[in-house]
């Protein structure tokens, strides 16, 4: 069952309905102010960092779902509606949620009064604008009242929902004119506040909640909307609230747009106070100057779309298929922007108020933004080395305010050290900025310990290689990027941490994973050796990834597939010696892409296994047997009922290994059959199994063993999102960019005909058109640039102009 369809002409997802199995959300925000924006205008905004500058109150959890967000209050005659229909809930007599490139318009109509609300974060500026246009469509003048609504947070989102002792007591606001200023905790250390604004004179207001609702009222039957009158009340601790009245006259056919701003402002501290605890209103005045006509909110939303249309045009794809193409285009390499902003902090499955950034995370985002705005990618890869340790490990989360690693969860999760490299090489592909790699980096966040990003590398690669255990394989430490396969913890106390407890350094513990991220990582270690003439480590470099070949070989093999780990025991994981939990898709997808066992064979008997013992109509399950009980020795991964999360759960970040691995050794087919299983795009008319929004990866979809199979859930922060795309755009469609220049290697269904890309690299403006004639799965016969035959299939950045045209045959 379908919700909503695509327009991929506006680059928009339009939902039809506001009963969608799951809120189906939008992100507004490019840079350092971000709003979370549901179907029915729920969600919060925050300042650079969800949990410690959130500006707007959201509940997690809450009944009914979703409540809680901007919401604007329509009062005509007896009627109350909202036009995202929450909280009232009033039916309306029509509904639609228009969700585009950081925007989001919800139009609702009642009783012949359209309602469409736009809500976009500007650029360059830290405000949420929300334009309202009311449009009275009936053939009656109609009178109405107009209420605005938000909850604002306490700034630090988890102190907020917990520390009522303090908080109850510390609210406090100023109101002058059209403007609520929010300023809890500005009297003392904070240099901060949140405004929200209308551009019209208001007929009243409210800053207290309770009196805004009515004590035992909720959102969806507030008090002063239902009698139509603000009470003007100052919120003195408690729950401070931003409410303004409108009233407004609307002849026949009339329309007319208010305008509401959420802003964060920020003083230099001798500048706070304009008079004793007023505070000096001059950010505020700044920025709300830009957006008070309607002028200035089209010119604002109009740089918005521009910047959209420059940054999607960096890698557009022709093929017969408007489903790839959509996907392709617009949706994929969104979700890699938002990936890219938020890592995995605030999303509706993650609260905002827990991890940060991640270190293996964010440097996997940047595979799939890295193209977008390598500028950004750039700064992004040192923030992350400055939190390496000296000895090459790191720390797995960082909060994106402070930039410094998080001590609570630590580290010792053994394959972070080579996604720093796989996120630099990525981005030098992309670039040829060799230069990054000559930046300063702190270790630990310390200056003192400051070396080059290369230095930086380095000790990533020589980290796996001094932390081997017993069959010549990686450590594996707390985890890899199997966060829930905990070898060395054996927890046995509720509620303790899996990924915290036992020792970080398990002394045996071994993961055939890491051995095949190193492979595949670690020649991309030696060709940046190589091309910055450091030959002699490059070689060093190629025996120790021999070693590594071998050491799988022999030990990470399994007869038909690569063992998973091995545990603290040094008994094998994903093995057919084992009870449950026999095979796993993790080595199988990661080996073969460093080219593990593509001459003897090893790499088609795996991917045979996983074919057959871990596919399903849903996608490729991350391991089977289930586990169907908890296991010491295993940690987390056991813990969870079998076909959810990591126990069997359809995990869509590892989906696209597979894939990407089927193209190692040829299979054009298969790599898209995986491709397509998991892809949302391609799900849109199960709706109702599959839940979460049709426009974007979830993180994980309940596996065969589960009661809801097929069920989506961790929608938007997933690695999936820079994994898709990094195997369709390269791997599938075979666009990769190379430390030499752009390389053609497509490998697609046979039934291809034929597909054209445009490709903006190095400042060159690529036309491809891939032709299919044979029908074959994989292989380039011949290549033109610019009309001229040219060998092989890497395109020299040299040839041509701004504008070169490339016509490739495969064959
Ligand atoms: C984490 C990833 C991890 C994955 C698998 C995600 O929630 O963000 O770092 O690789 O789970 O455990």
């Amino acid at each position: 069952m379908k919700f909503g369809h695509f327009d991929d002409e506006a680059r928009e997802y339009v939902i039809e309905t506001p009963r969608t199995p799951l809120p189906w959300i939008n992100y507004l925000g490019c840079n350092d102010f971000f709003g979370l924006f549901s179907n029915t205008a729920g969600g919060y905004d925050f300042y650079k960092d969800a949990k410690l500058m959130r500006l707007t109150r959201y509940r997690y959890n809450n009944v009914p779902y979703d409540t809680g967000g901007r919401y604007y209050y329509i009062k005509d005659g007896d009627t109350v509606w909202n036009p995202g229909w929450q909280p009232v809930q009033t039916e309306l007599d029509f509904y639609e949620c228009r969700h585009g490139m950081g925007y989001s318009v919800i139009t609702g109509k009642k009783n012949g009064l359209s309602a469409s609300l736009l809500a976009f974060v500007p650029l360059n500026d830290t405000c949420e604008v929300n334009s309202i246009t009311l449009n009275n469509e009936s053939s009656d003048t109609k009178t109405i009242d107009l209420f605005s609504f938000i909850e604002f947070c306490l700034w630090n989102a988890e102190d907020d929902c917990t520390n009522f002792q303090r908080n109850f007591s510390t609210g406090e606001v100023e109101v002058i004119g059209s403007r609520i200023y929010h300023k809890t905790e500005y009297r003392e250390r904070r240099n901060h506040y949140a405004v929200y604004a209308c551009n019209r004179d208001i007929d009243g207001f409210d800053t207290d909640r309770a009196s805004f609702t009515g004590f035992y009222n909720g959102l969806h039957n507030p008090e002063v909307v239902f009698n139509g009158e603000s009470k003007n009340t100052e919120a003195h601790g408690w729950s401070p609230i931003g409410s303004h009245h409108l009233k407004l006259s609307l002849a026949p056919g009339e329309e007319t747009k208010v305008v509401f701003v959420l802003a964060y402002c920020e003083n230099p501290v001798e500048k706070k106070f304009e008079a004793p605890n007023v505070i000096n209103k001059e950010p505020a005045n700044s920025i709300l100057s830009k957006f008070m006509t309607d002028e200035q909110v089209d010119a604002a939303f109009n740089e918005l779309k521009d910047y959209w249309n420059s940054l999607l045009s960096v890698y557009n794809l022709e093929s017969s298929s408007a489903k790839l193409n959509r996907c392709v285009n617009i949706w994929n390499q969104y979700q890699c922007m938002v990936t890219f902003n938020m890592s995995r902090s605030a999303s509706y499955f993650e609260s905002g108020m827990g991890r940060g950034m991640g270190f293996r995370d964010s440097s996997q985002d940047l595979l799939g933004f890295v193209h977008l705005i390598p500028a950004r990618a750039r700064e992004r890869i040192l923030d992350i080395a400055n939190t390496q340790f000296p000895d090459g490990s790191a720390y797995h989360q960082y909060q994106p305010l402070t930039k410094t690693g998080n001590l609570g969860v630590g580290s010792g999760f053994n394959d972070d050290p080579m996604w720093l490299i796989a996120g630099t090489a990525a981005y030098i592909r992309e670039t040829g900025d060799f230069t990054i790699l000559d930046e300063m980096c702190d270790f630990d966040n310390k200056k003192e310990l400051a070396a080059p990003l290369m230095e930086h590398l380095r000790r990533s690669f020589n980290y796996i290689v001094t932390h081997k255990g017993p069959h010549d394989l990686p450590l594996i430490g707390r985890a890899d990027w199997n966060d829930c396969l905990n070898l060395n913890c054996f927890s046995e106390t509720p509620g303790e941490s899996f990924q915290t407890t036992g020792p970080s350094e398990g002394p045996v513990a071994e993961s055939v994973f890491i051995a095949g991220l190193f492979v595949k990582y670690g020649k991309e270690y030696a060709d940046l050796c190589k091309h910055i003439g450091l030959d002699d480590e490059a070689a060093k470099c190629l025996e120790e990834v021999a070693k590594m070949e071998k050491a799988i070989e022999k030990d990470g093999w399994d007869g038909e597939w690569f063992i998973r780990a091995y545990d603290a025991n040094s008994n094998p994981v994903g093995s057919h010696e084992c009870e449950e939990g026999k095979i796993f898709i993790e080595p199988q997808g990661m080996c073969i892409m460093g080219g593990v066992g593509i001459e003897n064979g090893m790499a088609t008997k795996a991917l045979e296994s996983v074919e057959k013992h871990l596919d399903s109509q849903y996608g490729i399950m991350l391991n089977q047997p289930a586990y169907t009980k908890y296991y010491l020795n295993l940690g987390e991964i056991s813990s969870y009922p079998p076909g959810y999360k990591e126990n069997a759960g359809i995990f869509c970040h590892n989906n696209p290994w597979i894939a990407c691995a089927e193209t190692e050794v040829g299979h054009g087919d298969r790599a898209f059959e995986v491709y397509k299983k998991t892809n949302p795009i391609f799900l849109e008319d199960i709706g109702e199994i599959h839940r979460t929004e049709p426009y974007v990866y979830c993180q994980m979809v309940a596996g065969k063993d589960a009661p809801t199979f097929g069920e989506g859930k961790n929608s938007w922060l997933t690695g999936t999102a820079a994994w898709t795309f990094t195997t369709v755009s390269q791997y599938i469609l075979g666009i990769k960019p190379d430390l030499d220049g752009l390389r053609v290697d497509p490998c697609v269904p046979s039934d291809v005909d034929s597909y054209r890309i445009t490709r903006k690299f190095r400042g060159k403006t690529y036309n491809i058109i891939v032709q299919n004639p044979n029908h074959v799965q994989k292989g380039v016969s011949e290549m033109t640039v610019d009309g001229t035959p040219v060998s092989g299939n890497l395109i020299d950045p040299e040839l041509g102009g701004d504008s070169v045209e490339v016509t490739v045959v495969m064959g």
